[in-house]
């Protein structure tokens, strides 16, 4: 996509704080958690627990979710491939916003394209995108429905419909792998809490 800026005459003005007086003052580092996975994988289930997880251990956290923003900052965007593009950009913008204000970030979007997940991962700077491919065959997802979607897709009551007649592109070098179809939700938890540790996110 070919990034236009529309407004001239603008300048950046900097703060006297910092990322890092910031996660100073937090006494923790601050990233993004990228769960990326189709719908019903269990991304947002994932980032919920996960986020708890973090609080009682005196992490700041927020969590942006797909559906939750769909209802306010990307109500005009639908689900064709621009839209979701869109949709991702904006993310993307607002992730960067909360790791800088030194939050412990967790987003839950299909995200369906390589190119729109590559493309925040470059607004970042290195180790603060952790990419987590929330894998969940389609059949799995499809008989957990948690939301009656994929019955309405399949009879054509919606289009565009990830895994049915919309792609998903799964990640090809993500941080971490979830599979949430083989795993307990208390052990994908844990392997990501735990993979947080191991990288030196956060302290025992
Ligand atoms: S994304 O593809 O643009 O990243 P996003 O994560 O924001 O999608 O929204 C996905 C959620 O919107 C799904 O979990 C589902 O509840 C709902 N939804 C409604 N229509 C569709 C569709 N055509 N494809 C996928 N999800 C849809």
């Amino acid at each position: 996509m070919t990034e236009k800026k529309k407004a001239d005459n603008i300048t950046w003005h900097e703060s006297k704080v910092n990322k890092n007086d910031r996660r100073k003052l937090n006494k923790h580092t601050s990233a993004v958690l990228w769960f990326t996975g189709l719908s019903g994988s269990g991304k947002s289930t994932l980032a919920v627990e996960v986020e708890r997880k973090l609080n009682e251990r005196g992490i700041h956290t927020y969590i942006l979710d797909g559906d939750n923003i769909r209802h306010g900052l990307n109500k005009d965007l639908g689900f064709s491939p621009e839209d979701r593009s869109e949709n991702i950009r904006r993310i993307g913008e607002v992730t960067k916003l909360f790791v800088d204000a030194g939050i412990m970030t967790l987003t839950a979007f299909i995200s369906p394209y390589h190119e729109e997940r590559q493309q925040v991962r470059e607004l970042l700077n290195d180790l603060e995108f952790i990419e987590i491919y929330v894998k969940c065959s389609l059949e799995a997802a499809e008989i957990r429905d948690p939301k009656g979607l994929y019955k309405k897709a399949r009879n054509g009551e919606i289009k565009n419909f990830t895994g049915i007649d919309a792609p998903y592109e799964a990640p090809k070098h993500p941080e971490l792998i979830v599979e949430t179809d083989q795993l307990s939700l208390e052990d994908s938890v844990k392997q990501v809490i735990e993979f947080l540790e191991r990288k030196g996110y956060i302290y025992l």
